[in-house]
């Protein structure tokens, strides 16, 4: 690693005008390569001293923090589209860097490994949300090394937006035998986030966080939690159904899924919310029936209600769903606060003696690895080999949502879910003062939400879990 050539900037520390290299004219254009040598750079130098770059050069970034390479790169669509930076690296050390987008943080510290030498090109993929036109995407070296040698950056806004994300892989799912299956009938893995009480931190989903979600996360997918009293959506149906309605366009613009979760917790006998269960899901599902990455979860936390009950509410509301969207995954909260019955004294044979009579449902169970542990964890390990199982909430503290976090039992949850590639969607995306809330508090009042110094412990953890490469065979 040579350290001899400190270099000024171009143009006395300021810029050069970025060019396009190729204008991309349709949505079916093919993707588009800017190079690196007619962007904007600030601390870097042009040159094309080591051979195998395209165009005239690349961009030498200083040995220090904070230079940076700002491409315009122009969308077909808004949308998520992936981003393939080329570059080398001839040191012996990973030389990371923030890529912003339009002045917000869309991907913190990511890695650009050793190429094994200065003339080995090699090509570094992430995804960025771009509005329709032009964008300013930032490329920042984070480490006193500056950024590896920036050759190009190739975006693919050609197909359709998300073709690269969970949804554009996966498409429309469906439930084969235990399992959540994706378009070409493989078990799939979904792992994502749920928000919180959209009654109380809506200001926690909004462009910025949702950005960081998709592309510094790599969550697969949203939990949108509505309650229904506590505050929600009984007090104004039209306010929060439409709340939904954006959430689950957000959600697809990025390529996630959308899980809509109708949260009724109090009272705990979902019959007491039916007829307006069946207003809401009829207006979601008629809107919403031709995009592939709905997911509607119709009862949140059934507690202190017969298992008898549940199943007769399901029974009434999924055909109603199913009417207007035929092919929808619906899951199901099971007794006991989704714990098949165990918080209640039951236990999952109730389910298993009655499952619901419809098809292409899971049943939901919920863990805190600080309250729960032996006796919801075999529960848990009985059972989903016998009924389809989706985790639409866990957290790593006690099941108040706060207090110590126990990380080895909730690995422990976590390797086994993984072993069997059973979905889960943690508790919970906001900036609430309890342990279990991702962001410490008053990150939402901001818009940056990426990276680890924005996060509580729990949130570290769990971004890092649900940032671990996706599994999702093709074939
Ligand atoms: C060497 C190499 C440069 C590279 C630099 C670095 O000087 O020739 O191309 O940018 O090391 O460490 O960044």
């Amino acid at each position: 690693m040579a350290r001899s050539r400190w270099l000024v900037a171009l143009t006395g520390g300021a810029a050069v005008a970025a060019t396009l290299v190729l204008a991309p004219t349709a949505a079916t254009a093919a993707p588009v390569r800017y190079e690196a040598e007619n962007a904007v750079v600030s601390q870097g130098v042009v040159e094309s001293n080591h051979a195998g770059f395209t165009g005239s050069g690349f961009v030498n970034y200083n040995n220090v923090s904070g230079g940076y390479v700002e491409y315009t790169v122009t969308a077909a669509q808004a949308g998520t589209h992936s981003l393939a930076f080329r570059y080398a690296n001839g040191t012996t050390a990973n030389r990371p860097v923030n890529v912003t987008v339009n002045g917000a943080s869309s991907v913190s510290a990511l890695a650009f490994p050793v190429t094994g030498a200065w003339t080995t090109w090699q090509t570094v993929t992430t995804s960025a949300t771009l509005a329709a036109g032009s964008n300013k995407i930032r490329v920042t070296a984070t480490g006193a090394e500056g950024g590896p040698n920036a050759d190009s950056l190739t975006v693919d806004s050609s197909g359709a937006p998300v073709a690269n994300t969970p949804v554009g892989i996966n498409g429309q799912l469906h439930v084969c035998g235990v399992k959540l299956c994706n378009q070409y009938d493989k078990p799939i893995q979904l792992r994502g986030m749920s928000t919180h009480g959209l009654q109380w931190y809506a200001q926690c989903v909004k462009t910025a966080s949702l950005d960081a979600l998709a592309n510094d996360w790599g969550a697969d997918i949203l939990r949108i939690s509505m309650y229904i009293q506590e505050g929600g959506y009984e007090t104004d149906p039209r306010k929060y159904t439409d709340m939904v309605h954006n959430y689950i366009e957000e959600a697809t613009k990025r390529g996630m899924y959308a899980l809509v979760d109708w949260h009724q917790l109090t009272p705990g006998d979902p019959n007491h919310n039916l007829a307006r269960a069946k207003t809401f899901f009829t207006e979601i599902a008629q809107r919403h029936k031709d995009k592939v990455n709905i997911i509607y979860d119709i009862a949140n936390e059934p507690n202190e209600t017969p298992w008898s009950a549940i199943k007769s509410y399901a029974e009434q509301l999924i055909p109603v769903i199913r009417a207007q969207d035929a092919n929808g995954v619906v899951f199901l909260g099971t007794h006991g606060w989704a714990s098949f019955g165990v918080s209640d004294g039951r236990s999952e044979q109730d389910i298993l003696n009655a499952p619901v009579n419809a098809t292409n449902i899971m049943y939901t169970f919920h863990f805190y690895a600080a309250s729960h542990h032996d006796e919801y964890f075999n529960a848990l390990s009985r059972t989903v080999d016998r009924i389809p199982v989706f985790i639409t909430e866990f957290g790593t503290q006690t099941s108040s949502g706060d207090g110590t976090n126990d990380f080895a039992y909730s690995q422990k949850y976590l390797d086994f879910l993984a072993g069997k590639k059973i979905g889960w969607t943690n508790w919970n995306f906001s900036d609430d003062f309890r342990s279990g809330a991702v962001f410490k508090t008053g990150t939402c009042a901001g818009n940056n939400f990426s990276g680890t110094s924005v996060l509580k412990p729990a949130g570290v953890w769990v971004r890092d879990r649900i940032k671990s490469p996706d599994d999702f065979p093709t074939s």
